[in-house]
């Protein structure tokens, strides 16, 4: 059984765009990140300062825009024209949940979509469906950057995602798809979920159930991909897959933490490299 580390993969795909960043900078360009943070929800607060602190690391620029929970939509369309239009920001990014009064497809839909690093917007979405050059959501393509590292072709593969989310599941089935690999995408409504996992190669699972996965729906030598973080009462940090019963029967897995979850924010400044070299097309 061979662990996917993904710990050190995040650190060599920031430290390779570390790298590129400074080849830009001898061409005038530092490449810049801006965030909109809504409210006090304390995950999201988390989330935007690991990434701030990773645009530093990687001497990106980056600006957060902090608002009350109780801002306008219009306020937040306004705040998003105006980084449209900023020329020297490349990406922006919305962190995720808006509070109840903000329309999110309205905001998503507002982003320029070559400033999409989310890859979020429909026009990307659409792109990444059609097997074009796009911005994909960060967390699927980590998982793809997995796959490429640990020389896991999907091609010809048959995969089990279980979730179906528009930021995980469905650019996921759009990428494995894209690669060749035939895909089940399974979800609540799922009558037989082990019917499915069992049938799969390459078993990617991203629903926040701890434990969902277990022995019985995996077949012998199978790859799994845990994108699950789950705190549990004790305080650890755990997966939707039972690793420790689960693990011996694979021939690959993501730990959880180590796994995936690093690999979000290593491509969101991927992402945004990407879109910083794109500047001159703007
Ligand atoms: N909320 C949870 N995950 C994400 C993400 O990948 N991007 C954004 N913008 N918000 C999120």
């Amino acid at each position: 059984m061979n662990i996917l580390d993904g710990k050190a993969l995040s650190q060599k795909i920031r430290n390779n765009v570390k790298l590129e960043i400074e080849k830009l900078e001898e061409n005038g360009i530092t490449p810049a990140l801006a965030v909109i943070l809504v409210g006090d929800d304390p995950a999201s607060k988390t989330y935007v300062s690991m990434k701030e602190k990773a645009c530093g690391e990687a001497g990106m620029y980056s600006i957060v825009h902090k608002m009350p929970s109780s801002i306008s939509e219009k306020k937040i369309l306004e705040i998003i024209d105006m980084i449209n239009h900023n020329d020297y920001i490349d990406g922006v990014l919305v962190q995720l949940p808006l509070p109840p009064q903000i329309n999110t497809t309205k905001i998503i839909e507002a982003i320029d979509p070559k400033k999409d690093v989310d890859g979020f917007h429909p026009f990307n979405v659409g792109r990444l469906v059609s097997g074009l050059d796009c911005f994909a959501s960060c967390t699927p393509l980590g998982v793809m950057e997995i796959l490429k590292e640990y020389k896991i072709d999907p091609k010809g593969l048959d995969v089990c995602i279980v979730g179906a989310s528009n930021i995980v599941g469905k650019p996921m089935l759009s990428l494995l798809l894209n690669a060749g690999a035939t895909v089940d995408i399974c979800h609540i409504f799922t009558k037989d979920l082990k019917a499915h996992t069992l049938k799969a190669d390459l078993i990617v699972v991203g629903v926040g159930k701890p434990g969902l996965i277990t022995e019985d729906m995996v077949k012998d030598g199978a790859k799994i991909i845990d994108i699950g973080i789950n705190r549990l009462d004790n305080g650890k940090l755990v997966g939707d897959v039972d690793f420790e019963n689960v693990a011996p029967k694979c021939s690959h897995i993501t730990p959880v933490p180590g796994g995936v979850g690093p690999m979000t924010i290593a491509m969101l400044l991927s992402n945004t490299l990407k879109a910083a070299k794109g500047r001159d097309e703007k």
